[in-house]
């Protein structure tokens, strides 16, 4: 059982094996605070299209799980490709039953964001205004933060560690206003006679 204060469920818009956008949501994780606890969600390709026909009762597990899942969460971070200008399908599905029921969405006053990356010049970018658009029709608490990595299959080495300085500042900065977002409190620093308290029981 982890102590962090809060926890961000982490969204990456694509399905690929080897997603650049799942690297870049990885890399937020091991580079965040102590307080901050990163869950991943992978069950996007796992719910069906979706259909009004398919709600009340019928509303598929995969579904619940997946509003559970947001409801639980502080925060959510959305990491999206971009496919013909927009967020991919499967990523605005997921959004629209998230939505729902009418007047139930679980992103109502959600703290949110949304990241993406491309290998092209734009990184993503229209998709994540797109994604933007999209959280605050459901009422989402939307972080005034952006951040499209262009050249993205640059910013990572072979074994999918994030190796860019710049993107990994960017990637920070926007974790930390988005935990700032939620309004829970980072834990204090320790004390200096803590801290050396701590030292030494390390180095004993
Ligand atoms: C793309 N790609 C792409 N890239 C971009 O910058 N703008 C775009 O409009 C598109 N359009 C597009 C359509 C389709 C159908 C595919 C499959 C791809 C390229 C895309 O950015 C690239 O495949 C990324 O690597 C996908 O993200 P993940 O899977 O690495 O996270």
């Amino acid at each position: 059982m982890s102590s962090s204060a809060l926890t961000v469920l982490a969204i990456p818009g694509s399905l690929r094996r080897g997603s650049f956008n799942a690297m870049l949501l990885r890399a937020a994780d091991a580079r965040s605070p102590e307080h901050v606890a990163f869950e991943h969600y992978e069950g996007l390709g796992d719910l069906p299209h979706f259909s009004e026909d398919l709600e009340g009762a019928l509303t598929p597990a995969s579904v619940l799980e997946l509003r559970d899942r947001l409801r639980a969460a502080d925060a959510v971070l959305i990491s999206t490709p971009e496919y013909n200008g927009a967020m991919p399908g499967s990523l605005k599905n997921a959004l629209d039953w998230a939505s729902r029921p009418p007047g139930e969405s679980v992103f109502k006053e959600k703290p949110s964001a949304a990241i993406g990356a491309s290998p092209g010049r734009y990184g993503a970018q229209r998709s994540q205004e797109a994604v933007r658009r999209v959280l605050g029709a459901m009422g989402a608490e939307i972080l005034d933060e952006e951040l499209p990595v262009p050249r993205v299959h640059e910013k990572f080495d072979t074994e999918g560690v994030l190796v860019d300085e710049d993107v990994a500042a960017q990637l920070d900065g926007l974790v930390s206003s988005l935990a700032e977002l939620t309004g829970i409190p980072a834990p204090p620093l320790p004390s200096s006679a803590e801290y050396s308290l701590e030292c030494q029981r390390m180095l004993a």
